[in-house]
């Protein structure tokens, strides 16, 4: 896998991260040196990536994320609960760029088909779903592990900036390829 380019990736925003902390400043970074599909926020990246990709907002509408800044005292069964102040901020940052009918971006294929009342997982949403029906086959397993498809960025390498064009799979990864071994 890229691991030295995601280490480099890693640096990177340990570096830009670091300078917003020395000034003192939890603001909205737009990191310029990547494509600037979506507004970035260094408090959500450090708390919300401490221990998986910090997922790029767009992927969730609104009422999803209500229900996970509600309920981080029980996240996936771990407390990800944090304190008042940090935990507004988050919300109010996911409310104002969460996934939106007829705010188009490389995400919007999550509102298709979507359930009145979405659910708390992206890995649960039926577009989703859809899009990734092929693995279990090509893996040669009934059903994934829940969770199994968690880390996105485990097979697609732009993960973090919310590009998952099959295009930009890691080298190697796809049901095409793994059939054919
Ligand atoms: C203490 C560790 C921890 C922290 C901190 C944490 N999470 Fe999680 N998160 C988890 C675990 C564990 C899962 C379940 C992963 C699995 O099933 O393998 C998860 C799953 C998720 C999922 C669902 C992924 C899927 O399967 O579709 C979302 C969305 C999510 N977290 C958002 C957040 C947000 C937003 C924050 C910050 C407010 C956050 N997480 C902070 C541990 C954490
Ligand atoms: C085990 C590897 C793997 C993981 C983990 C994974 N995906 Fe995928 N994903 C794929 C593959 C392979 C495809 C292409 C499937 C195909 O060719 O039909 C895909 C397709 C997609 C597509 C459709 C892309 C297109 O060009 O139409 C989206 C969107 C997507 N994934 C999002 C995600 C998100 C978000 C996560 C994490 C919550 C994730 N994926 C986790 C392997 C993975």
């Amino acid at each position: 896998m890229n691991a030295n380019m995601s280490n480099t990736r890693w640096t990177i925003g340990s570096v830009l991260l670091g300078a917003v902390l020395v000034f003192g400043f939890y603001g909205i970074v737009i990191n310029a040196t990547e494509s600037e599909l979506f507004e970035r926020d260094a408090l959500y990246i450090e708390e919300c990536g401490a221990c998986h990709l910090a997922y790029p907002p767009g992927l969730l509408p609104v009422q999803s994320w209500r229900g996970i800044m509600l309920g981080l005292e029980d996240h996936f069964d771990e407390s990800a609960e944090m304190d008042g102040e940090t935990t507004e901020h988050i919300a109010n940052y996911l409310e104002r760029v969460a996934l939106q009918k007829g705010k188009p971006s490389p995400m919007s294929q999550m509102l298709r088909n979507m359930p009145e009342v979405p659910p708390l997982r992206i890995t649960e949403f039926p577009s989703f779903v859809k899009a990734h029906d092929e693995i279990p086959k090509q893996l040669q397993v009934e059903t994934l592990a829940e969770g199994f498809l968690s880390p996105c960025a485990d097979c697609h390498r732009e993960a973090a900036d919310g590009m998952f064009d099959k295009k930009l799979l890691h080298p190697g990864y796809g049901p095409k390829i793994w059939g054919n071994d």
